[in-house]
């Protein structure tokens, strides 16, 4: 782990409330894994003192890419950042995605914004020889990830819940028809989307780690506020995660208000 001032390269909106930016960023991105994160401090002269957990969603040789949901005014101060301005980091944080030897095809769902690590996990599976099928979910057409920006060789599936593209309503809708295809499955999406993914069938006979996000407050295992309870003890979700397996969480125990 490490810190460094990362110069912002690019800065734009992607989709509506989305931005998509870019980090010179020598230190942090050449070691990173997929489904790794960067706590990135917000504002200007601790005018947020918590930095922000953000996924790294590309790398690129010695730059990164974040993207992120503007939901409040950390990531709002953060869509505000032009090319030439400089973000302090600490990364790359956490343990990342783990792909099986064996596994040929691997099935990625994205809700929302969980698109985020997703991409990042796709470019390596595909540079190993890999297929990757993508199964992402959105709540409206403009909202989904555009297909450009996805390798060329990821096989995509939409569905909205508008219906206004793909298939209309959940992604996780889709999950059975593409299952018995998968070796493993990685998703990344809301904590309904995994409770829902917790309920169906295939969750006993495929293995699928998830990205947690919950609040955090250091990012470095000092402040056990993102502490989990888990099948096999609490957890710290920025050490020990972000990335777990579906069928050790305590779900029910999490979307109470965890521990
Ligand atoms: C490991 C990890 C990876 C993440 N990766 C991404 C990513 O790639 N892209 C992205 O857009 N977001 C990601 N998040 C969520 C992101 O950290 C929060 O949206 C961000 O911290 C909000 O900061 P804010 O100051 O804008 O919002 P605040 O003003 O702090 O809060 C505004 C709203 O956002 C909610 N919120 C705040 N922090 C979180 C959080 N950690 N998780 C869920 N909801 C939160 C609050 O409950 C509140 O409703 C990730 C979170 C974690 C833990
Ligand atoms: S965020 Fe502080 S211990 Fe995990």
């Amino acid at each position: 782990m490490r810190q460094e001032v990362a110069s912002v390269t690019a800065n734009a909106e992607l989709m509506p409330q989305v931005h998509l930016m870019w980090l010179e960023s020598s230190q942090i991105a050449s070691p990173a894994q997929p489904g790794q994160f960067v706590m990135v401090r917000c504002g200007e002269d601790f005018e947020y003192p918590l930095r922000r957990p953000f996924s790294i969603h590309q790398q690129d040789g010695s730059k990164l890419a974040l993207l992120f949901n503007m939901v409040g005014r950390g990531t709002h101060w953060l869509s505000q950042c032009q090319a030439g301005d400089e973000l302090d980091l600490l990364g790359p944080l956490g343990n990342g995605f783990s792909i099986h030897p064996g596994s040929h095809n691997l099935l990625l769902v994205a809700g929302g914004i969980g698109i985020a690590p997703l991409v990042f996990l796709a470019q390596q599976a595909l540079s190993q020889g890999q297929a990757v099928t993508l199964l992402l979910g959105a709540s409206t057409a403009p909202q989904l990830y555009p297909e450009h920006l996805l390798p060329p060789e990821v096989k995509l599936v939409t569905a909205t819940e508008d219906g206004t593209a793909g298939k209309k309503g959940m992604i996780t809708d889709l999950l059975p028809d593409f299952t018995g295809w998968a070796d493993q499955i990685f998703a990344c999406g809301p904590i309904s989307m995994y409770q829902t993914m917790t309920k169906q069938n295939f969750v006993t006979t495929k293995p699928v780690q998830v990205s947690l996000e919950v609040r955090m407050g250091c990012g470095l295992g000092v402040c056990y506020g993102c502490t989990v309870k888990t099948k096999s003890g609490l957890k710290q979700v920025c050490q020990d995660g972000p990335i777990f397996d579906l069928d050790d969480i305590l779900w029910e125990e999490l979307a109470n208000g965890g521990v």
